[in-house]
Protein backbone atom coordinates (compact mmCIF):
# COMPACT_ATOMS: atom_id res chain seq x y z
CA UNK A 1 0.00 0.00 0.00
CA UNK A 2 1.35 3.57 -0.88
CA UNK A 3 1.92 6.04 1.92
CA UNK A 4 -1.03 8.48 2.58
CA UNK A 5 -0.39 12.03 0.77
CA UNK A 6 1.61 14.09 3.09
CA UNK A 7 0.17 17.16 3.35
CA UNK A 8 2.16 19.91 1.23
CA UNK A 9 1.53 17.39 -1.60
CA UNK A 10 -2.66 17.52 -0.89
CA UNK A 11 -2.00 21.47 -0.90
CA UNK A 12 0.06 21.64 -3.90
CA UNK A 13 -2.46 19.38 -6.08
CA UNK A 14 -5.25 21.41 -5.14
CA UNK A 15 -3.66 24.57 -5.46
CA UNK A 16 -1.90 23.93 -8.69
CA UNK A 17 -5.07 21.74 -10.82
CA UNK A 18 -6.19 24.59 -12.65
CA UNK A 19 -2.46 25.48 -14.08
CA UNK A 20 -1.88 22.05 -14.65
CA UNK A 21 -5.21 21.71 -17.00
CA UNK A 22 -4.71 25.01 -18.44
CA UNK A 23 -1.28 23.76 -19.16
CA UNK A 24 -2.20 20.41 -20.55
CA UNK A 25 -4.66 22.07 -23.09
CA UNK A 26 -1.65 24.07 -24.11
CA UNK A 27 -1.45 23.54 -27.91
CA UNK A 28 1.95 22.34 -27.80
CA UNK A 29 1.19 19.46 -25.62
CA UNK A 30 -2.53 18.80 -26.36
CA UNK A 31 -1.41 17.83 -30.13
CA UNK A 32 0.88 15.12 -28.60
CA UNK A 33 -2.57 13.21 -27.56
CA UNK A 34 -3.96 13.86 -31.29
CA UNK A 35 -4.15 10.68 -33.40
CA UNK A 36 -3.86 13.35 -36.29
CA UNK A 37 -0.37 13.98 -35.11
CA UNK A 38 2.61 14.18 -37.36
CA UNK A 39 6.29 13.93 -36.90
CA UNK A 40 6.06 17.87 -37.92
CA UNK A 41 4.05 18.56 -35.09
CA UNK A 42 6.06 16.36 -32.82
CA UNK A 43 9.00 18.44 -33.70
CA UNK A 44 7.08 21.58 -33.03
CA UNK A 45 6.25 20.49 -29.51
CA UNK A 46 9.70 19.59 -28.45
CA UNK A 47 11.17 23.07 -29.61
CA UNK A 48 8.72 24.68 -27.81
CA UNK A 49 9.10 22.23 -24.84
CA UNK A 50 12.85 22.51 -24.96
CA UNK A 51 13.22 25.96 -23.68
CA UNK A 52 10.48 25.64 -21.20
CA UNK A 53 11.96 22.85 -19.66
CA UNK A 54 15.51 23.53 -19.65
CA UNK A 55 14.25 26.72 -17.87
CA UNK A 56 12.80 24.76 -14.86
CA UNK A 57 15.24 22.11 -14.63
CA UNK A 58 18.25 24.65 -14.74
CA UNK A 59 16.84 27.06 -12.13
CA UNK A 60 15.99 23.76 -9.81
CA UNK A 61 19.30 22.13 -10.53
CA UNK A 62 21.09 25.22 -9.95
CA UNK A 63 19.46 25.96 -6.52
CA UNK A 64 19.89 22.92 -4.60
CA UNK A 65 23.57 23.59 -5.46
CA UNK A 66 23.18 26.89 -3.84
CA UNK A 67 20.61 25.63 -1.07
CA UNK A 68 23.68 22.98 -0.55
CA UNK A 69 20.85 20.49 -0.37
CA UNK A 70 21.38 16.66 -0.93
CA UNK A 71 18.76 15.66 -3.51
CA UNK A 72 19.44 14.27 -6.42
CA UNK A 73 17.11 15.17 -9.91
CA UNK A 74 17.63 13.25 -13.19
CA UNK A 75 18.26 15.87 -15.88
CA UNK A 76 16.13 15.23 -19.04
CA UNK A 77 17.32 17.76 -21.15
CA UNK A 78 19.69 15.73 -22.65
CA UNK A 79 17.38 13.29 -23.48
CA UNK A 80 14.57 16.16 -25.20
CA UNK A 81 17.65 17.04 -27.18
CA UNK A 82 18.79 14.16 -28.38
CA UNK A 83 14.66 13.27 -29.77
CA UNK A 84 15.13 16.47 -31.31
CA UNK A 85 18.47 15.28 -32.88
CA UNK A 86 17.02 12.15 -34.09
CA UNK A 87 14.25 14.08 -35.64
CA UNK A 88 16.81 16.14 -37.18
CA UNK A 89 16.16 19.11 -35.31
CA UNK A 90 18.15 21.49 -33.27
CA UNK A 91 17.23 23.75 -30.26
CA UNK A 92 17.45 27.42 -30.36
CA UNK A 93 19.96 28.78 -28.67
CA UNK A 94 19.07 29.25 -24.89
CA UNK A 95 18.56 32.49 -23.47
CA UNK A 96 20.82 33.47 -20.31
CA UNK A 97 17.92 34.96 -18.12
CA UNK A 98 18.49 36.53 -14.99
CA UNK A 99 15.84 34.62 -13.79
CA UNK A 100 13.72 34.87 -10.96
CA UNK A 101 14.77 36.00 -7.42
CA UNK A 102 16.62 33.03 -5.65
CA UNK A 103 14.59 30.20 -3.70
CA UNK A 104 14.08 29.66 -0.74
CA UNK A 105 14.07 25.90 -0.01
CA UNK A 106 10.07 26.03 0.45
CA UNK A 107 9.50 27.81 -2.57
CA UNK A 108 12.28 24.95 -3.99
CA UNK A 109 10.11 22.95 -2.83
CA UNK A 110 7.12 23.57 -5.21
CA UNK A 111 9.30 24.28 -7.97
CA UNK A 112 10.47 21.00 -7.48
CA UNK A 113 7.04 19.36 -7.52
CA UNK A 114 6.54 20.98 -10.97
CA UNK A 115 9.54 19.81 -12.34
CA UNK A 116 8.95 16.10 -11.11
CA UNK A 117 5.47 16.16 -11.47
CA UNK A 118 6.08 16.57 -14.99
CA UNK A 119 7.60 12.86 -15.31
CA UNK A 120 3.85 11.39 -14.01
CA UNK A 121 2.29 11.94 -17.17
CA UNK A 122 5.18 10.77 -19.75
CA UNK A 123 3.96 7.09 -19.80
CA UNK A 124 1.36 7.85 -21.21
CA UNK A 125 2.54 10.50 -23.63
CA UNK A 126 5.22 8.05 -25.08
CA UNK A 127 2.27 5.10 -25.39
CA UNK A 128 0.18 7.41 -27.50
CA UNK A 129 3.13 8.98 -29.56
CA UNK A 130 4.26 5.04 -30.12
CA UNK A 131 0.78 4.62 -31.71
CA UNK A 132 0.30 7.36 -33.61
CA UNK A 133 3.91 8.05 -35.13
CA UNK A 134 5.13 4.01 -34.95
CA UNK A 135 7.64 2.33 -32.70
CA UNK A 136 10.56 3.93 -34.07
CA UNK A 137 9.42 7.43 -32.75
CA UNK A 138 12.11 8.73 -30.60
CA UNK A 139 10.56 9.46 -27.02
CA UNK A 140 13.04 9.64 -24.34
CA UNK A 141 12.69 12.34 -22.77
CA UNK A 142 8.69 11.24 -22.40
CA UNK A 143 10.30 8.10 -21.05
CA UNK A 144 12.02 8.18 -17.70
CA UNK A 145 8.92 6.84 -15.92
CA UNK A 146 9.17 7.02 -12.05
CA UNK A 147 9.93 3.63 -10.48
CA UNK A 148 8.10 2.28 -7.78
CA UNK A 149 7.56 4.29 -4.76
CA UNK A 150 9.55 7.31 -6.19
CA UNK A 151 7.26 9.48 -6.54
CA UNK A 152 5.73 9.08 -2.63
CA UNK A 153 9.77 9.31 -1.93
CA UNK A 154 9.74 12.95 -3.91
CA UNK A 155 6.94 13.90 -1.73
CA UNK A 156 8.18 13.19 1.49
CA UNK A 157 11.11 15.37 0.29
CA UNK A 158 9.24 17.92 -0.86
CA UNK A 159 7.67 17.72 3.34
CA UNK A 160 10.77 17.82 4.88
CA UNK A 161 12.11 20.85 2.82
CA UNK A 162 9.53 22.82 3.63
CA UNK A 163 8.00 23.95 7.27
CA UNK A 164 4.13 23.78 7.82
CA UNK A 165 4.19 27.52 8.27
CA UNK A 166 5.78 28.01 4.86
CA UNK A 167 3.57 26.05 2.98
CA UNK A 168 2.30 29.30 1.14
CA UNK A 169 5.80 30.03 -0.25
CA UNK A 170 5.61 26.40 -1.69
CA UNK A 171 2.54 26.96 -2.95
CA UNK A 172 3.69 30.65 -4.82
CA UNK A 173 6.82 28.43 -5.92
CA UNK A 174 4.71 25.80 -7.80
CA UNK A 175 2.53 28.09 -9.06
CA UNK A 176 4.82 30.46 -11.02
CA UNK A 177 7.06 27.32 -12.11
CA UNK A 178 3.97 26.42 -13.68
CA UNK A 179 3.02 30.25 -14.93
CA UNK A 180 6.77 30.84 -16.50
CA UNK A 181 6.16 27.02 -18.22
CA UNK A 182 3.41 28.18 -20.16
CA UNK A 183 4.70 31.51 -20.93
CA UNK A 184 7.95 29.58 -22.36
CA UNK A 185 5.84 27.72 -24.09
CA UNK A 186 3.49 30.24 -25.71
CA UNK A 187 6.68 32.12 -26.81
CA UNK A 188 8.11 29.39 -28.39
CA UNK A 189 5.72 27.23 -29.89
CA UNK A 190 5.52 27.54 -33.80
CA UNK A 191 2.27 25.55 -34.89
C1 LIG B 1 -0.03 16.69 -22.38
C2 LIG B 1 0.71 16.95 -21.31
C3 LIG B 1 0.46 16.35 -19.96
C4 LIG B 1 -0.32 15.31 -19.60
C5 LIG B 1 -1.19 14.43 -20.48
C6 LIG B 1 -0.17 15.15 -18.18
C7 LIG B 1 -0.78 14.17 -17.45
C8 LIG B 1 -0.63 13.98 -16.10
C9 LIG B 1 -1.20 12.90 -15.35
C10 LIG B 1 -2.04 11.77 -15.96
C11 LIG B 1 -0.85 13.08 -14.06
C12 LIG B 1 -1.28 12.22 -12.88
C13 LIG B 1 -0.44 11.00 -12.80
C14 LIG B 1 -0.73 10.18 -11.57
O1 LIG B 1 -1.53 10.60 -10.72
O2 LIG B 1 -0.13 9.12 -11.49
C15 LIG B 1 -0.03 14.27 -13.99
C16 LIG B 1 0.49 14.78 -12.84
C17 LIG B 1 1.25 15.91 -12.77
N1 LIG B 1 1.70 16.66 -13.82
FE1 LIG B 1 1.14 16.42 -15.74
N2 LIG B 1 0.68 16.10 -17.69
C18 LIG B 1 1.10 16.85 -18.75
C19 LIG B 1 1.99 17.89 -18.72
C20 LIG B 1 2.57 18.38 -17.57
C21 LIG B 1 3.52 19.45 -17.54
C22 LIG B 1 4.09 20.15 -18.79
C23 LIG B 1 3.82 19.68 -16.23
C24 LIG B 1 4.75 20.68 -15.61
C25 LIG B 1 5.63 21.42 -16.26
C26 LIG B 1 3.06 18.74 -15.45
C27 LIG B 1 3.08 18.67 -14.07
C28 LIG B 1 2.44 17.71 -13.33
C29 LIG B 1 2.46 17.65 -11.88
C30 LIG B 1 3.16 18.61 -10.94
C31 LIG B 1 1.73 16.51 -11.52
C32 LIG B 1 1.47 16.00 -10.11
C33 LIG B 1 0.03 16.23 -9.70
C34 LIG B 1 -0.22 15.59 -8.34
O3 LIG B 1 0.19 16.16 -7.34
O4 LIG B 1 -0.82 14.53 -8.31
N3 LIG B 1 2.31 17.97 -16.30
N4 LIG B 1 0.08 14.80 -15.24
Amino acid sequence: MSPPTPPLARQLRDATRDAHRSLDHHPALQCLLAPTLTREAYGASLLALYPAHAALESRVCREITRLGLRLRVPRRLPRLADDLGTLGLTPEALASEAGPTPASPATLAGELYVLEGSRLGGQMIADRLRRTLGPGVPHAFFSLAMVPGEWSRRLAELEALCPPGQREAAVAGAREAFARFHHQLDTHFRA
